[in-house]
């Protein structure tokens, strides 16, 4: 196996068959190999996707996949589309929440809602609430975060930015929010034996830099010794994809439900102070903000499978 494996060596030897995965976003970038990955290793994998011909099309050829219709910026979207699972019937045993936008310009959607926050973190917030009684003992969720949470802990004076947007800002929170959203998933999920984890991918050159202007490369750069600029360590799509399939199967996990990761490993907590290229921040920890996320995200989309007020 390389220093940095791939998600295929990852899964080397585990047996899927029988399974089931739905992986958002698994029609792009770190997603395809998430869903080729766990198809390889004979899982049945679902890929919603907000461009269902293109997934078709990107997908093609890996036997196991089935690409419906997923909108995560519209709650009636992921409505339908949960609704649609859950008429099926199905179990899940691994949801991958993979799907996501970087640094877009500011974009409102639905109640107003700010596109980034609204798509990375409500989005898969309102997915997983929605699809909760098909989400059964021993199954997994895993939410693709980013070192990028160092931008922005979660901005409880503004998160929608009513006071002026900044695009790094926002991308940090719905980050953040991804963290969280692991940590207070895996404390109520316990009872039923369900397992959540949030992570860092690596950098990964993909269309998730659609957005990036000339002056953006400083947000991806670090910093050598002398100071001199230097561009990340990217690696391919399918070492990309390695950390999201090692957290929805490693039975070395299996004590560390709400953990973040990278590499394949447990990340170190970074707590204030200079900008670092690996780890998690604290805040993003943090239960009592983990507990706030999910109160609030519920009053947002009115969804919340653990009360049974909503
Ligand atoms: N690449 C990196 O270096 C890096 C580093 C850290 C973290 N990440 C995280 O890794 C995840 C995957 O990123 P990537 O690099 O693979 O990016 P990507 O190639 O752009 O893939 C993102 C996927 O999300 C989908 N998506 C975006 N908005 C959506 C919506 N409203 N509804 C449904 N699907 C939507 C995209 O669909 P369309 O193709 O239709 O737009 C695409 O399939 C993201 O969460 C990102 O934050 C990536």
């Amino acid at each position: 196996m390389s220093a940095i494996p791939t998600a295929a060596e990852v899964l080397d030897g585990i047996d899927l068959s029988g399974r089931t995965a739905l992986v958002s976003g698994g029609y792009s970038g770190i997603g395809v190999e998430v869903v080729r990955a766990l198809a390889g290793a004979g899982a049945r994998v679902l890929a919603p996707a907000r461009r269902p011909a293109k997934a078709a099309e990107v997908l093609a050829g890996i036997e196991g996949v089935e690409v419906g219709e997923l909108d995560l910026a519209d709650q009636g979207s992921v409505a339908s589309y949960a609704d649609s699972l859950l008429a099926a019937g199905r179990p899940l045993d691994f949801v991958i929440a993979n799907a996501g936008v970087m640094a877009c310009p500011e974009t409102r959607v639905g109640a107003g809602w700010e596109l980034q926050l609204a798509t990375n973190h409500l989005g898969h917030f309102a997915l997983v609430n929605r699809l909760w009684p098909l989400i059964g003992p021993g199954a997994r969720v895993v939410s693709v975060s980013s070192t990028g949470h160092h931008l922005s802990g979660i901005r409880w004076d503004d998160p929608w930015f009513e006071t002026g947007y900044d695009k790094w800002q926002a991308y940090g929170q719905s980050k953040t929010a991804n963290v969280l959203f692991a940590v207070h998933l895996a404390a109520l999920a316990q009872g039923r034996e369900v397992r959540a984890y949030s992570l860092h991918p690596g950098a990964i050159l993909t269309p998730l830099g659609r957005h990036l202007q000339a002056d953006d490369l400083d947000a991806v750069m670090t910093l050598d010794e002398s100071g001199q600029p230097v561009l990340p360590d990217f690696r391919s799509p399918e070492q990309g994809a390695a950390t999201a399939v090692w957290a929805a199967t490693s039975t070395e996990l299996d004590e560390h439900s709400g953990a973040y990761l990278e590499d394949c490993h447990l990340a170190e907590v970074v707590g204030p102070g200079p900008q670092t290229t690996y780890g998690v921040k604290d805040y993003a920890l943090d239960p009592d903000d983990a507990a706030r996320l999910w109160a609030w995200s519920a009053e947002q989309t009115g969804l919340d499978a653990f009360s049974s007020g909503t």
